[in-house]
């Protein structure tokens, strides 16, 4: 049915409250919030956070949908000020042509070939940090996971370029994250960018530490001019070229790697974190991939060759990303001629679907909350709906990393549980949301070593 003629069609939903809508319903407990609003209204549903009018989608169909059309006929949701100093004009931000040849520049240096060049500097971060670990010895999970999926990045970025400035630019970009994520936490979204606030001041420190950082670099590289011989993200940034032969320049350069920087490692870690949870309280899973490791490994570390034969450990990352996938929300704002689910959305609607509820509805997931990895079994009897598990997105906007993301998590996974077990001790693991999807409160962990 051509759009135009696709009706208008009143869709249910809760009552809010006069200005704020349901927005302090949410605010209280998001997540929960989104459950009750599928359960009791069914697969999609109009809610308002606060002056703006929201349909919230729940069903895997037509969230196929909603995530294909966005290209054609959504703009993106803004996502704050301090976001935007970080990665600048990078492709995340961008739209329609801009957008086609940023992605079409940027998306080779990811590609399985390239990321099969990484797989090794991934291994040798996770052996370096576990090298560090005694039996017995008590880390922060999150911290350790963080440490080593910041080194790849570097690493996968740089090449040995950073050397001792390593730490300094991992300081520097966890500073920025944190004042993103304070951001939202603190809703000063809406602050105008003039306004400086102390944590604002230091924010902007730590982005001029990395955009110092890169631009030394993009100039070291093109004075040497031999970005051709290496193997690393940036130079492939460097000698990529669109349709028409044209380079990105330096300041697309350091978007688009302050982006793979940004994007690519903390989604990673989050996800490693709470694998490393599940299998706390999953000892036959984890028999299981002990078995698993020792039988394809047979003792020596992974190489990207062991990837497709490490099947189980594969499905515990899947599981774990199902059931707390890191990236839990995805929205979009209509414009006009947007139709989905059958009903036409007038412009300026904030269409929504996330992960966390599509992920646990009983509908796809029996038991869903537990933690079941045989899901994932190729000659498993009921295979999973398409999108009722997307926890890199979908449509031509999805994530741009995922295979790199999803080599690495396992590859990670495989060296440090060949090694030990990190035994998370009890504690909430309730999910606090930001931009991602975290433990609310830091997850510690026993090391212990075979
Ligand atoms: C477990 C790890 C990761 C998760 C869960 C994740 C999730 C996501 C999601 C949900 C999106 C939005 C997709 C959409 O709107 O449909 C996204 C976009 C993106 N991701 Fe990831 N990601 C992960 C790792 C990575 C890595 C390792 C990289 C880079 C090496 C990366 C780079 C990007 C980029 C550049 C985009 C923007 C794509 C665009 O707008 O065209 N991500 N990611």
């Amino acid at each position: 049915m051509p759009v135009s003629t696709v009706p208008l069609r009143p869709v249910p939903g809760p009552r809010g409250v006069p200005l704020l809508g349901n927005l302090p319903a949410f605010g209280r407990d998001p997540l929960g919030f989104l459950v009750r609003l599928r359960d009791d209204f069914g697969d999609a549903v109009t809610w308002s956070l606060g002056p703006k009018r929201s349909l919230f989608l729940f069903h895997p169909e037509h969230i196929a949908e909603f995530l294909a059309a966005r290209e054609r006929t959504f703009e993106l949701l803004e996502i704050g000020w301090a976001f935007k100093q970080l990665i600048g004009d990078s492709l995340i931000l961008s739209k329609g042509s801009d957008w086609r040849r940023k992605r079409s520049l940027v998306q080779p240096t990811v590609r399985p070939r390239q990321v099969r060049a990484y797989a090794s500097a991934m291994v040798e971060c996770a052996r370096t940090a576990a090298d560090d670990w005694h039996d017995g010895d008590r880390i922060d999970v999150r911290q350790q996971m963080t440490l080593i999926t910041q080194r790849i990045v570097l690493r996968t970025l740089f090449g040995n370029d950073l050397g001792d400035r390593t730490r300094a630019l991992g300081e520097a970009m966890a500073e920025a994250e944190h004042g993103i994520g304070a951001e939202l936490r603190n809703m000063s979204l809406f602050l105008p960018g003039w306004v400086r606030t102390p944590g604002r001041r230091r924010f902007l420190r730590a982005v001029a530490t990395i955009d110092a950082e890169i631009h030394r670099l993009i100039r070291a590289r093109q004075r040497s001019g031999d970005t051709a011989d290496r193997d690393d993200l940036l130079s492939r940034l460097l000698a990529a070229r669109d349709e028409e032969g044209r380079p990105l320049t330096a300041k697309e350069v350091r978007d688009e790697a302050a982006t793979l920087w940004a994007a690519g490692h903390e989604t990673t870690s989050t996800a490693l974190t709470w694998t490393w949870y599940l299998l706390s309280r999953a000892p036959e899973a984890r028999e299981r991939l002990t078995a698993e490791l020792a039988q394809v490994l047979a003792g020596r570390p992974p190489t990207i060759d062991d990837y497709d034969r490490l099947r189980w450990t594969r499905q515990i990352i899947k599981e774990a990303l199902r059931l707390y996938p890191p990236a839990w929300l995805i929205p979009a704002v209509a414009r006009d001629g947007a139709a989905v689910a059958g009903t036409r959305i007038p412009a300026g609607t904030v269409v929504w679907c996330s992960q966390w509820t599509t992920h646990r509805d009983p509908r796809w997931f029996p038991e869903p909350t537990s933690f079941r990895p045989e899901r994932w079994d190729p000659d498993a009897p009921d295979p999973v709906p398409d999108h009722a598990w997307y926890p890199f997105g979908g449509g031509q906007r999805t994530c741009l990393g995922a295979r790199f993301a999803q080599v690495e998590a396992a590859l990670l996974l495989a060296t440090l549980a060949q090694r030990c077990h990190l035994d998370v001790a009890p504690a909430d693991p309730n999910p606090s949301v930001g931009l991602l999807l975290q433990p609310a409160a830091p997850l510690h962990a026993t090391v212990r070593c075979r």
